[in-house]
């Protein structure tokens, strides 16, 4: 490749922070992290291929659903180097996140209905508040939010999966007769 057809190709950090809208010193971050990559010109400034631009939005949206960085690279990790993945591509690395999108999803639905009527009341009822667990019953059955945590395969239903309890039992449990 010469010289010109490469530099039509590349963009500084400065022309690739502007056209993604991603500060220099986050671009310089997400390298440092592994999950884009420069050359070196020979005044030793970077270069970056111009479809990083799509590779930074994806880590920007994917950060905004609350993906780990740590995900984000894994699953950059599975696109070709040096040409810009394809429709297919890019489809097969968002199925690889469906499950675990489809379960942020259901997180996100439970906090919002649970939370709404908690905000601002304080009661704890025992009859209708999401949170009440009086004596720390579900403390027996593991650490965490037990009572907000959507779990895999039984974010239909509301009770601990690792307990094997279930939303009646839950209940029961809340009521002082633990099985
Ligand atoms: S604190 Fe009142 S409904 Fe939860």
């Amino acid at each position: 490749m010469t010289t010109s057809a490469r530099i039509s190709t590349e963009l500084t950090p400065g022309q690739l922070a502007g056209r993604s809208g991603v500060a220099v010193s986050a671009l310089h971050f997400y390298e440092r992290e592994g999950l884009i990559r420069s050359r070196r010109t020979e005044g030793n400034q970077r270069r970056y291929p111009r479809e990083t631009l799509r590779w930074v939005a994806f880590i920007r949206v994917s950060q905004r659903v609350g993906i780990p960085l740590s995900e984000i690279r894994a699953a950059l990790e599975t696109l070709p180097e040096g040409r810009t993945p394809g429709r297919q591509e890019w489809a097969n690395l968002s199925e690889r996140w469906r499950r675990d999108l489809d379960l942020r999803i259901a997180q996100l639905i439970r906090l919002r209905d649970d939370l709404t009527n908690c905000i601002g009341c304080g009661c704890l009822s025992l009859d209708r508040c999401a949170l009440a667990n009086p004596r720390d019953k579900l403390g027996e059955f593991g650490p965490g939010p037990r009572l907000l945590a959507v779990e895999p395969d039984r974010r239909d239903r509301r009770g601990p999966v690792e307990d094997g309890r279930d939303v009646g039992e839950r209940a029961e449990v809340r009521n002082g007769r633990s099985r």
